[in-house]
Order: C-alpha cells, then sequence, then structure tokens
C-alpha cells in the first residue's frame, strides 16, 4: 500500500449495436498497478473471460448491466467483471499487470437514439457523440399550452391543453418503461395555460388556466396513486400564464399571468397543510409570459414578461421569509416567452424570447453574489415560446419554439465554455410544447403546435 500510485483516468466508453444507432456509455475511473484483494467468495468476479485488450473489458462490463468493475490482467488478457464495488473498496493492493477500472456511478448510459462518430484505441477512446431525437410514443390527444409533471414514479402526467377547437379536462400519464400514453382521470374542467407543481408527497397541484372562456381560479389536486382529482382551495384571483414555484418549505408560490384580459401583479402562496392560498405581497410590476426561478438560498427571481403588451426587462426577487418583493437590477434585454433555467453554479439562464425588436437570440446570466445581468454569447437560432431544460451533466438543453416560423432546431448551452451548440434537430417543429426530464436524465418532448396544428407526437433526447 506504501507504494501506491494512483493513476486516474477518465473514460467515456462506448459500444455499438444495430446500425451505429444503439450506444451505452459510461465514465470509468482508471487505477493502473491496482488489483482487488479478495479474501471472500463474496467478493469475487461475477465474471471472468478472456478478452483482446481493456477496450474489450470495457464493452463486456458495458453489456452486463450488474457490471460495476472490471480488473484486467495484460499479461493473460484476462478480463474480471464485479458486481458489487463497494465489497471490493479498500481492499486494492498493488500488481503492475492489472489495471482496475470502476465505474462512476450514474454514469452509465444507455441509449437508442445516438448517433456515433467515434474512434477508439487499444485503451482508450475517444468519441464524439452526436446525440439526437427519436420518436416516442404519441398522446392520446394532440395538446398545446397544456402542463407536464414528472412523478416520483418516474411517469410523466400531462394535464389539460388545447387541440386548436377544444379544451381538455383530460390527463394522460407517460410510462417511461413502455414509451405509452394512456388516459388517467380527469380534471374537473377544461384548462390550458395553467400550471402544474409537484407537492413534496407527490401529489401535483393544477392551479388556474383558462376553461376557453374564462381565466379560472379553481385549483386541484392530483393522486398518483389512486389517479383521482380532488378540489382544492381556490385561488383569490383567476389567473392564466402565470408562475408557480414550490418554495422550499413546501408551499406554492403563485405570480402574475392574466385575469381575462387584466395583466397581473399580485402574488400568492398555497399551503398544503391547510389547502388555502393567501395573498404575498405584490409584484412591482404586473406581468405575464414571465419565468420565476428559485435561488439557491431560496428567493424567488421573477424576470420579464409583457405588462401591457410589451416585454419588459425588470427583474425583482420573492424573499419568501417575510413575504417582501424588491426590484433588483434590469436585464439587458426586455424579454416574454424566454426561458430561464437554474444553472449549477447557482447563476440563471434566460434565454431568447421575444420584444419589440423581434424573436431574440440573445441570453443572459443573473449571478446571485454580485447581482448583476451580463449578456453570454448569442445563440445560434433567435426563438420564442421554447423549452429550456438542464440536463444531468448540467448543460442546458433549448428546443423548438418560434421565429416567425416554427423551428425544429435544438441548442446546448455549456456553462463550462459558455458556448451554444446546435445539436440534431428534431422530428417536429413546435411551440408551446412541454419538456420533463425523466428518472433517468432523458429529455421527453411533448405535444405543441406547428403549422400543421396541435401535435400529440412526443420526442425523447
Ligand atoms: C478487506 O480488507 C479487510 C482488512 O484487510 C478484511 O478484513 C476484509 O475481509 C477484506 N474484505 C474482503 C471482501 O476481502
Ligand atoms: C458484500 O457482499 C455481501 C454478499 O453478497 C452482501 O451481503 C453485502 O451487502 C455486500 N457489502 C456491501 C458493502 O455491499
Ligand atoms: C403518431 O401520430 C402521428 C401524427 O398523427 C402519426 O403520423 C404517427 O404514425 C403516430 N405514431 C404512432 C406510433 O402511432
Ligand atoms: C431512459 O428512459 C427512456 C424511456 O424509458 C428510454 O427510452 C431511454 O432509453 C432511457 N435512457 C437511458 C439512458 O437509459
Ligand atoms: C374524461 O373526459 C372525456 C371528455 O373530455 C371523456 O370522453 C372521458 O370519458 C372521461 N374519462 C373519464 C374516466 O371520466
Ligand atoms: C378514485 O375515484 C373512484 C371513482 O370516483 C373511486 O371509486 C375510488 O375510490 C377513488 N380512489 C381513491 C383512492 O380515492
Ligand atoms: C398530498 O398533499 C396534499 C396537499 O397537502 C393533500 O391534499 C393530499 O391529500 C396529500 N396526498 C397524499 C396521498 O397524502
Ligand atoms: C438571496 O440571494 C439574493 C441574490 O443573491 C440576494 O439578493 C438576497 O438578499 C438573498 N436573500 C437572502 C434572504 O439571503
Ligand atoms: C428562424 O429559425 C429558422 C430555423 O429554425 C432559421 O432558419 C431562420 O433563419 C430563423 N429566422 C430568423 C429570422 O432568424
Amino acid at each position: 500500500m506504501a507504494s501506491r500510485k494512483v493513476c486516474l483516468l477518465l473514460l467515456l466508453l462506448f459500444t455499438t449495436q444495430s446500425l451505429e444507432e444503439h450506444i451505452r456509455s459510461f465514465h470509468m475511473i482508471s487505477m493502473i498497478g491496482q488489483t482487488f484483494k479478495c479474501a471472500q467468495t463474496t467478493c469475487l468476479p461475477f465474471i471472468s473471460l478472456i478478452t483482446l485488450n481493456i477496450l474489450g473489458c470495457q464493452i463486456a462490463c458495458l453489456d452486463q448491466t450488474l457490471c460495476e468493475a472490471i480488473s484486467f490482467r495484460r499479461s493473460t488478457s484476462n478480463c474480471q467483471l464485479f458486481a458489487d464495488v463497494l465489497n471490493q473498496t479498500g481492499n486494492m493492493s498493488y500488481d503492475m499487470d492489472v489495471v482496475t477500472m470502476t465505474e462512476i456511478s450514474t454514469t452509465r448510459f444507455s441509449s437508442e437514439h445516438y448517433i456515433t462518430i467515434a474512434s477508439s484505441s487499444s485503451s482508450t477512446t475517444t468519441t464524439t457523440s452526436v446525440p439526437g431525437w427519436i420518436t416516442s410514443g404519441n398522446m392520446t390527444v394532440p395538446r398545446r399550452l397544456h402542463a407536464a409533471s414528472t412523478l416520483g414514479n418516474g411517469k410523466v402526467l400531462v394535464t389539460g391543453g388545447y387541440n386548436g377547437i377544444n379544451y381538455y379536462n383530460s390527463a394522460e400519464l407517460y410510462d417511461s418503461s413502455t414509451g405509452i400514453w394512456i388516459s388517467t382521470g380527469n380534471m374537473s374542467t377544461p384548462r390550458y395555460s395553467h400550471t402544474a407543481s409537484l407537492l413534496a408527497n407527490g401529489s401535483v397541484l393544477v392551479i388556474g388556466g383558462t376553461d376557453g372562456s374564462t381565466a379560472l381560479n379553481s385549483v386541484e389536486l392530483y393522486d398518483p396513486s389512486s389517479g383521482n382529482w380532488t378540489i382544492t382551495g381556490s385561488m383569490n384571483n383567476a389567473r392564466q400564464y402565470h408562475t408557480a414555484t414550490k418554495l422550499a418549505n413546501g408551499k406554492v408560490l403563485v405570480t402574475g399571468g392574466s385575469n381575462n384580459g387584466v395583466v397581473l401583479n399580485s402574488a400568492e402562496l398555497y399551503d398544503p397543510v391547510t389547502g388555502s392560498w393567501t395573498v404575498t405581497g405584490t409584484m412591482t410590476i404586473a406581468r405575464q409570459y414571465h419565468t420565476a426561478s428559485i435561488l439557491a438560498n431560496g428567493t424567488v427571481l421573477v424576470i420579464g414578461g409583457s405588462n401591457t403588451g410589451s416585454a419588459v426587462n425588470t427583474a425583482e426577487l420573492y424573499d419568501p421569509s417575510n413575504g417582501i418583493w424588491r426590484t433588483i437590477q434590469n436585464m439587458n434585454s426586455p424579454r416574454q416567452y424566454h426561458t430561464a433555467s437554474i444553472l449549477a453554479n447557482g447563476q440563471i439562464l434566460a434565454a431568447a424570447g421575444y420584444n419589440s425588436g423581434g424573436t431574440l437570440n440573445t441570453a443572459e446570466l443573473y449571478n446571485p453574489l454580485t447581482g448583476t445581468w451580463t449578456f453570454t454569447v448569442n445563440m445560434n437560432t433567435p426563438r420564442q415560446r421554447h423549452t429550456a431544460s438542464v440536463l444531468a451533466n448540467g448543460k442546458v438543453i433549448v428546443a423548438a419554439g418560434s421565429n416567425g416560423s416554427f423551428i425544429n432546431t435544438a441548442e446546448i448551452y455549456d456553462p463550462a465554455t459558455n458556448t451554444w451548440t446546435n445539436t440534431g434537430n428534431m422530428n417536429e417543429a413546435r411551440q408551446f410544447h412541454t419538456a420533463s426530464i425523466l428518472a433517468n436524465g432523458t429529455l421527453l418532448i411533448a405535444g405543441g403546435y406547428n403549422t400543421g396544428g396541435a401535435l400529440k407526437t412526443t420526442e425523447m433526447y
């Protein structure tokens, strides 16, 4: 152990199958000259085989979902696959002939929607994977301006929406293990441009919206275990195009929106314990088509949106501890129909949108430490009514939207390099769709509409 010298090497390993459209990968840490010092039968490898080289050994591990680590003996090409790495750690010994590699948990990835351009050498691989989109099951009906929530059981609940003619009270569930949508209980009323928030106990709180003739103050709860809906307390104000944010204390903050054409500056809090709503201060400005993001310290940042027809650049913070709203530095650009994403470093990325100058390709970052907004590099495509989702790797994927025409492109912001990179085109151009991150990190885009009308199609990235 004294001469223990651990060389850490990050590898992205892949294997391709079926016309190079199926890729699996994981990241491994490599310990050169280390071997598992196994003294009991419980820590024996579950498979031993001979492989051509260490890459073959890695691929063998990738093929076995149980496999968490490998040991490759160079002189004999003996490849051992281990399932229970916890049984091995702290029991390494020195053997220059052996390379041991352990999978970094959570990096295992299996996907059928990667197109791979790859080259590999004997023990390390260089891959350039161009992630792509694949279609998933159709929803039971076409929906736009619906809401989507990823449930604790991994399913995605989609509620309401509009198909151009009808407003839906219906809801459906996406089963990510089958890619199939099935109807679940109906809401009490049709709604679109509503919100849906996942509560701490797994229920979904669906708030407001419009039934097609009037804005709604009604609120209902979906119970994933029964598939039933229950009416809960109504808001003080009917509203659509508002925001809803679950706070750290479990309450849900609703801001702004519009009530039959009147844009609102009011904010209210839902208390899940009492099932009732309380007004909580007023924003300094009325807004709809804005965004609300929860900062690391629990305050809520509300930005942009439309006031009386025109986009605003104002930003304000809500402090849940005292219910006070406070204006902070303006964004550099007014924007509505933008997105706001919370980055791992605590900054907020406001992307694209629309103002009197047209559809925007600008993006800017709010730094909570300095309280300032700074433009990042411009996006590749101006867009509004798009979605933005933070991926497991910390990057932000912006999908679809419109800019005069409907957009099927998607682009990714990398906070580490401050760059926007186009990724594969989507199967369908769309706006007013939803974007949900599934439990395994896959992004699911559902519905929306384009020149062909409302969409029931969905696609995964
Ligand atoms: C790991 O090492 C410890 C201490 O040397 C030993 O007691 C234990 O049995 C070893 N575990 C295995 C699985 O070999
Ligand atoms: C080690 O293996 C034994 C037998 O398979 C298992 O019962 C035990 O939980 C494992 N220990 C750890 C830390 O995973
Ligand atoms: C999904 O809907 C689209 C548009 O209606 C249709 O073209 C496609 O065949 C459907 N896909 C499946 C799997 O039913
Ligand atoms: C994630 O889940 C989706 C839906 O079940 C599936 O199609 C996809 O292959 C999964 N991706 C990974 C990396 O497991
Ligand atoms: C849900 O509502 C739709 C009409 O929107 C109706 O066709 C359907 O039968 C209802 N489902 C249930 C389970 O009540
Ligand atoms: C769900 O609703 C159905 C129909 O109203 C009812 O029979 C059932 O008891 C409800 N389930 C739960 C768990 O509340
Ligand atoms: C979840 O919380 C809501 C709001 O407090 C409550 O109405 C509902 O009954 C709870 N659901 C379950 C399954 O406990
Ligand atoms: C939370 O962070 C914001 C942004 O940095 C700051 O303006 C605010 O004062 C902080 N609030 C609290 C209660 O710490
Ligand atoms: C709108 O987006 C399309 C494609 O997504 C792009 O080709 C076009 O240049 C964009 N229009 C403007 C005005 O930027």
